[in-house]
């Protein structure tokens, strides 16, 4: 059963999807179920790939990696999304770009901050 909020990725595709509704009991890309991407918070590259939350003015700012992350073509942080309990905003980001961005959120709100690299996948700091 999916839930939602849920990250799905097709090993065959690279399709992304997340769930914006429940329904499906599993989904299916290119024929194969989709793989669902939990989040890592521990491993290699960490210091890489988790977001780091710091408050501003007028809400957070996200940064991805105590050593920042790169952004080139082949390796770049794709998006950065952050969960409350009734809202999920998503900053979509190129290479070339800083890999961060800024939300209008309380930092109080906050349930969760998570970011997709294209090489490393999905990272999470609660
Ligand atoms: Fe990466």
């Amino acid at each position: 059963m999916t839930n939602l909020r849920e990250i799905y990725k097709c090993n065959v595709c690279g399709n992304v999807v997340e769930i914006v509704h429940t329904g499906a009991p599993a989904l299916v890309c290119c024929g194969q179920p989709m793989e669902k991407l939990e989040g890592r918070s521990e491993d290699m590259g960490l210091e890489k790939h988790l977001p780091i939350v710091q408050p501003t003015e007028k809400g957070i700012k996200v940064t991805v990696g105590s050593i920042e992350h790169p952004m080139e073509e082949k390796h770049f942080i794709q998006f950065i999304e952050v969960l409350t309990a009734d809202k999920v905003c998503r900053v979509e980001l190129k290479p070339g770009q800083k890999p961060e961005a800024s939300f209008p959120v309380d930092i109080a709100a906050v349930l969760e901050v998570r970011e997709y690299c294209n090489l490393h996948g999905l990272w999470k700091t609660k």
